[in-house]
Formats: C-alpha cells, structure tokens, sequence
C-alpha cells in the first residue's frame, strides 16, 4: 500500500470514528437517567419479571405506559389524573400507597422528578438537559453493616433446596450480605410448615419471607421464630393465629409483619409489643378489635 491510500484508509477511519461518536456520547434521555433507576429501586420487585401485580411491569418505558390489567396508570401531561401519582403520593396507612407491604416510600426529590416527567408529557426521548430544575437523587449507598453472612459459599446448598421444596430464595439486591428473600408466589400452596423445618441450615441468610397463602400454620411459627435476621414476614391469608405467635418473639430484628386475613386476635396483637424493631403491622381482616399495636398499624 503506498503512502497515499494509506493516508485515505486513515481518513475513512477517522471519519467512522467520528461519526460513531455522537451514537456513543449520547445525552441520556430524562427518563433513562432519572425515572428508571426510580421504578428499579422501589417497583420492579414487584411489578416486573418477577411479579408483576396487578398485571402492571415498570421495567421498561412500553410497559410503563401500557398500564396494568385495569388500564393506564400513567397519563401524560395529566399528574393529577394518573394513578400511579396518586398510588406513590398517598399516606402511608392507606392500604392502596405504593410501594406496597410497608417497603420504604419514596423520597420527596423521587416524587418530584416523577412528577416532573408526567407533568412534561412523559416522554421516553426528552433529554436530561432539558430539565435543570429536576433533583439528583444521592447515590444509594452500600449498607456500612452486613445485614448477613454472604451467602455465596453456600449457593448449591441454596438451590437444591429451591429445587426440592418447591420455593425461590432470591438474592435481596446485587450485594450478597443483603440477604435473601423466600418467594412461595408462584406456588404457595407447596410451601408448608415441613419446608419451613428443611430451611433451617440456611434460615440466617433469610431477610424477607413472603408466605402469603401459604400452608404455614402456627407450627411452622416455631420454625420462622429461628430464621434469626428476619425484617420482613408477611403472613396474609395463613391459618396463623395468636397461639403460634409467641414462637416470634425471639426475631429481635424483625421490621414489617402483615397479618392481614389471619386469625390473630387482641391478645396475640398485644404479644407483638414486646419485638424491638417491629415498627410496622398490618391486621386488616383479622380478628383484632383493639387499638393498633405499632404506630402505623391498621386494623381496621
Ligand atoms: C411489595 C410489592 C409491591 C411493590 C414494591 C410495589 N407495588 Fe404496586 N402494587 C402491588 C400490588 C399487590 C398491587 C395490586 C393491589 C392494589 O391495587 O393495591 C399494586 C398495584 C399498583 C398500581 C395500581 C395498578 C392498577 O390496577 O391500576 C400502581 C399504579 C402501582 N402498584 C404502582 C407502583 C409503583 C409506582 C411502585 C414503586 C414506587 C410500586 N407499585 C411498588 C405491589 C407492589
């Protein structure tokens, strides 16, 4: 090759570069860059994948704005009109708030910049740039304290157990000391008190257990009384009742516990005041009558 058409491939190059460029350094749109990260950090769990309640996924802008098995739930241009605002801007007992099962609400700069992007037509294109008054959220930081031992060193163990008893033990988040979460959803009738007893070896990696319509009776209380860095139980639907509760009172660590449609009554609620860290009950639907037991318990 001499030194002319070397000069031209060069050039070709040099263009191809350049063109290629603008495709790169892109300026993210407003809702990749600040609408997203909000619905991955609060709703996906939920409504993606995974689960997607109410037939609703907030993975992606289509599915967004498809809406959920009822309709839409994001109108564009119209904050007040849209559900979803409605949903995240609701007092914290109001059984229809979002995100649901007591998970921690959005921040004030989260519901902003929700608002800001339906508000201004709830675009999936409109670049960042284009709102210089919207808030940056922080950075979620790591937790500075493991919530468990990591549980990678015992990740066959793990899945065997998955696969036999018909549960899914899912990693809480990216970080493996943040724990794991028992899922019985897609099938919690398999879920009984015996799969409660074969947990045992790893119940200490278990943050979240959701045995909602599952077969756990107050036998298997006994069981869950040992997963020792439990925060959140839900219990919805469960033949539970005040007698199997006191085999909770060992979670020192236990945060959320809905009981919603159980056979609790008073005096098992009035047990629940001796839980450290309990700051969140629900009692819809079950036999309490009396004040709530937590300060933003329901039971009505
Ligand atoms: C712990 C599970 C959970 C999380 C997390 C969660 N949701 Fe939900 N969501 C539900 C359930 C269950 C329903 C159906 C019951 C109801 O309508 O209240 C629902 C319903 C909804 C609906 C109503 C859909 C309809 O039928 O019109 C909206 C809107 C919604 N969620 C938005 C959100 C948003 C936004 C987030 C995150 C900020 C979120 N959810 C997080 C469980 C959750």
């Amino acid at each position: 090759m001499n030194r002319r058409s070397l000069e031209r491939v060069f050039i070709a190059v040099a263009i191809i570069c350049v063109a290629a460029i603008p495709v790169v350094h892109a300026e993210p749109s407003f809702f990749q860059a600040r609408v997203a990260p909000i619905f991955d950090r609060h709703c996906v769990g939920c409504h993606g994948p995974e689960k997607h309640k109410a037939g609703l996924w907030l993975d992606s802008f289509e599915h967004v704005l498809r809406g959920a098995e009822s309709g839409e739930v994001i109108k564009p241009g119209e904050v007040k009109a849209s559900e979803l605002f409605r949903r995240i801007t609701l007092p914290d007992t109001d059984e229809e708030a979002m995100p649901g099962d007591g998970k921690p609400r959005l921040s004030a700069d989260e519901i902003k910049i929700l608002e800001l992007w339906i508000a201004t037509g709830a675009s999936a294109t409109k670049p960042l740039s284009e709102y210089p008054t919207a808030p940056v959220p922080p950075r979620p930081k790591a937790p500075a304290v493991p919530l468990v031992a990591d549980w990678r060193p015992r990740a066959a163990e793990i899945a065997t157990l998955e696969k036999t008893l018909g549960i899914r033990l899912a990693p809480r988040s990216q970080v493996p000391t943040d724990g794991l979460i028992l899922r019985t959803a897609s099938a919690p009738a398999r879920c009984d008190d015996a799969a409660l007893v074969a947990l045992a070896p790893v119940a200490s990696f278990i943050v979240e257990a959701e045995l909602a319509r599952s077969r756990v009776t107050d036998e298997g209380l006994s069981a869950l009384g040992k997963f020792e860095n439990l925060r959140v139980l839900d219990l919805t639907h469960t033949k539970v009742s005040s007698a199997g509760l006191a085999a909770l009172a060992s979670l020192k660590r236990l945060e959320v516990l809905n009981l919603t449609g159980t056979q609790v009554d008073d005096a098992g609620a009035a047990q629940l005041k001796s839980l450290p860290a309990l700051r969140r009950v629900w009692l819809f639907e079950s036999k309490v009558t009396a004040a709530p037991v937590a300060p933003t318990a329901g039971s009505d």
